[in-house]
């Protein structure tokens, strides 16, 4: 795991390194690679331009039919066992060449440059890789750890800023469930962070990423610890699906998510109301968020509970128990999650005026 302003300049040599002789194909979208594909070349000089393979990194494109694609592409150059892939892209780029790399031949060794705020501090980090279904999102996959991971923070510069706000909401996660001093640092830097001060921004992705190291590492196929990441993403991912996936970026719904899960936990007496306004104010100063969806807590709670995350119907919240500390697999009654979904929009916009006094 590499993290560093300017890190892409050692792509080159690092890659070098790893390859050991074997074939290097880049794996990357037009967009992204429209920004940073000269940059990337010119770390790869020996990689041929038929060994680059750009596929739409939409999500609706995240689907076999593009692995597929990659596949033959890698088939019809010939690429054998030693090929070493270079994923160069955001979540979507990462899930796909990540599955690519995990089946081709089954299996062939990848590089991950991560391009986004979720890139570099979440998708690339932990070895999940997979595409979506039409009955649901990550639904094949595999788990399938990387050579190497390069987050440099230069490159989240040209990301549209609501993309990279997005982003930060998962940084407030690692802070709000298991670092304090994190979130001690994002209440000091945050304007810096918005501004993306690159100086911020390198400190709280490396952290991020130690962060998620830590966890995965205790817990590499999600039966335990790892759950606590899902921190915000109970509520989070039923918005996204009530509201298709037209309305949130994930971030920005996890950011209601964690609102929620904040409330919940002041409803059954498991946080005090200090380090509640705490977390909401932080998420509150990352700007605004799409409103709610007009729908009953009792649509909101039957998503939730086709969540896949959701086991035997059973929802296991994760809830903060303090600024730095969450417990896992909480049981929540409905009546709690009913108050919660009613009292959201006032805590947030409480939080929002707040902020701004
Ligand atoms: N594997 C995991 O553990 C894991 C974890 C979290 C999320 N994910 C997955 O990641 C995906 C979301 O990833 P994401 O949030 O990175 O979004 P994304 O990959 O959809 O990228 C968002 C947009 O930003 C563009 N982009 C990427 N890098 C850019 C750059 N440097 N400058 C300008 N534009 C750039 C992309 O082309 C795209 O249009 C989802 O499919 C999600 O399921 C996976
Ligand atoms: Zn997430």
């Amino acid at each position: 795991m590499i993290c560093g302003r300017g890190s892409l300049a050692r792509l080159g040599n690092l890659v070098d390194d790893l390859s050991q002789g074997g074939e290097v194909f880049v794996l990357s979208s037009p967009r992204v690679w429209k920004l940073w594909g000269r940059a990337v070349e010119r770390q790869l000089a020996d990689v041929r331009r038929d060994r680059v393979i750009l596929f739409d990194d939409r999500e609706a494109a995240k689907r076999l039919a593009t692995i597929e694609g990659i596949c033959r592409k890698l088939a019809h150059a010939h690429a054998d066992r030693q090929a070493l892939l270079v994923a160069v892209g955001g979540g979507v780029v990462g899930d796909v060449a990540g599955f690519a790399a995990s089946s081709y031949l089954r299996g062939v060794r990848i590089v991950h440059v991560p391009t986004t705020v979720v890139g570099q501090v979440d998708s690339a980090i932990g070895g999940k890789t997979g595409v979506d279904l039409p009955e649901g999102k990550n639904l094949i996959g595999a788990f399938y750890p990387p050579q190497l991971v390069l987050a440099d923070p230069s490159v989240l510069r040209t990301l549209p800023a609501r993309q990279f706000r997005s982003g930060l909401y998962e940084v407030i996660k690692y802070a709000v469930i298991g670092d304090k001093e994190l979130f001690a640092f994002l209440e000091r830097k945050f304007d810096a962070l918005l501004r993306m001060d690159m100086r911020a921004l390198e400190w709280v992705i490396e952290r991020c990423i130690r962060a998620k190291a830590r966890i995965v590492s205790r817990d590499e196929r999600e039966a335990g610890p790892r759950q606590v990441l899902n921190f915000g993403h109970t509520i989070g991912h039923a918005l996204e699906s009530l509201t298709e996936y037209k309305i949130f970026l994930h971030g920005e719904a996890v950011a209601w998510g964690m609102l929620g899960a904040t409330l919940i936990a002041v409803g059954m007496n498991r946080l005090g109301e200090t380090d509640a306004s705490l977390i909401a104010s932080l998420i509150a100063r990352c700007g605004s968020l799409p409103p709610l969806p007009r729908i009953s807590s009792i649509e909101l709670s039957r998503a939730i509970a086709s969540d896949k995350k959701s086991r035997a119907g059973r929802v296991r919240w994760v809830l903060p128990r303090r600024i730095g500390d969450a417990n896992i697999g909480v049981d929540v009654p409905k009546k709690v999650v009913a108050m919660a979904w009613r009292e959201l929009p006032s805590f947030f916009a409480r939080a929002c005026r707040s902020g701004r006094t």
